[in-house]
């Protein structure tokens, strides 16, 4: 079973596929972007060391089938890739395979390799086109569709990027299978945060679906991947570039994010642990306003807790986070503009919206 999605960008649309087994096929799907090719010939394929472990003779498989000679070039796994020695790493190996700009590149691994490839792509020779193969959950449903690319500075995450869309993405779910079920869940995240955000009916499916898909049913895992890249192609062909809509994928992402800070970017938080917990928060703050009702806000944690998520600053081990220090590092956080912090709230499941107006001392009485 597999499914496409285009992102309708006009020139720059591009088709996102989901299926289970895509793998094998990568070299048909690719082989039409790679006409132009006038390069050595070679395809870079960058990855990690432990997606190479797993995937990556597979892939280098299907692209011979299909005629492609490919290069694979291996990064360390973690997030100190998305660096400017990791930069510096990678386009000093395309520069090696003296990739031109008629080239591609191809990413394959988790959303750390396609940040990394898609803002190395972007700045090698003014522009090179990329292709996203996602290797993890969270990446499949978010980090490869959209076109944000990024590497990390010193003052903090994404700050050096650029908006360079894939030229096609590749999902084979079947590649999760060996995801650890930390990352898994992560990822799942992301993914009923689509729910939250403007699809009702869908928390609803997730609520019925979403443990069978988690434990690697094929078709639920398929719908699950599908419906999620489906909302955030149809958000980002409206705002690309992020001036209004757009916003909506960052529910959780403010509280996230200072959680995210507040432990250091170590391990008792991954990203999408502290997104669960935000948009648990960011409903809590919603029903503080009067805006959301209540029963919403407890139906979507308890769907949360009963996956295997955390939904509460206390379940991160450790000691206990000061809310002044989160205060701060949501100030700090890069979606506050002209001094006042965006958020996103809820009106109710599937009702989310952008707001600029809420008080501090209100999401103070939420963190403790
Ligand atoms: P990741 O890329 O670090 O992958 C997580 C871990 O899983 C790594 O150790 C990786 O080696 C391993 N892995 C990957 N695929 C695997 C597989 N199939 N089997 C076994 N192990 C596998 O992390 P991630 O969660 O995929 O991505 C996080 C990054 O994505 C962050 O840097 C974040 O800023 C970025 N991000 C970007 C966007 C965007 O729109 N560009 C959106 C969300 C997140
Ligand atoms: N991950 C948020 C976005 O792509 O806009």
């Amino acid at each position: 079973m597999s499914e496409t999605i285009t992102v309708g960008l006009g020139a720059r649309a591009y088709d996102i596929h989901v299926g289970g087994g895509l793998l094998a096929h990568a070299g048909e799907l690719l082989k039409p972007h790679l006409l132009n090719n006038k390069s050595k010939g070679i395809v870079p394929v960058v990855t990690d060391a432990n997606v190479a472990a797993l995937h990556l003779q597979p892939l280098l498989a299907a692209l011979e089938q299909s005629g492609i000679k490919a290069a694979p070039i291996v990064m360390p796994p973690g997030e100190g890739s998305k660096s400017f020695a990791g930069l510096e790493k990678l386009s000093d190996a395309l520069l090696e395979l003296e990739v031109d700009r008629k080239g591609l590149v191809i990413a394959l691994g988790g959303g750390v390799i396609g940040d990394l490839t898609g803002f190395a792509a972007g700045v090698l020779k003014r522009g090179v086109a990329f292709a996203q193969i996602p290797t993890t959950l969270l990446a499949q449903v978010d980090s490869s569709v959209g076109g944000k690319t990024a590497i990390n500075a010193r003052q903090g995450k994404n700050l050096i990027g650029l908006f360079h869309q894939p030229r096609i993405v590749i999902a084979d779910t079947a590649l999760l299978a060996t995801l650890p079920r930390r990352e898994l869940l992560a990822g799942y995240a992301e993914v009923v945060k689509y729910g939250a955000l403007g699809d009702a009916d869908f928390f609803g499916w997730l609520e019925a679906n979403a443990a069978k898909a988690l434990d690697g049913n094929d078709s639920a895992l398929v719908k699950a991947v599908a419906h999620s890249c489906k909302m955030k192609a149809d958000i980002v062909a409206r705002d690309e570039r992020e001036t209004g809509d757009r916003a909506l994928l960052n529910l959780g992402h403010t509280f996230g994010h200072a959680l995210e800070a507040a432990t250091n970017f170590d391990d008792r938080l991954v990203h999408g642990e502290g997104v669960a917990i935000g948009v648990v928060l960011a409903f809590k703050l919603s029903v503080k306003l009067g805006l959301c009702p209540g029963q919403d806000a407890e139906r979507f944690s308890r769907h949360l807790k009963a996956i295997g998520l955390p939904t509460a600053i206390s379940d991160i081990p450790g000691p206990a986070l000061s809310p002044d220090f989160l205060v701060a590092a949501m100030a700090h956080d890069k979606k506050v503009s002209d001094g006042k912090l965006t958020f996103i709230l809820l009106r109710g499941l599937g009702e989310a919206f952008v707001t600029r107006d809420v008080p501090l001392e209100a999401v103070k009485e939420v963190l403790e």
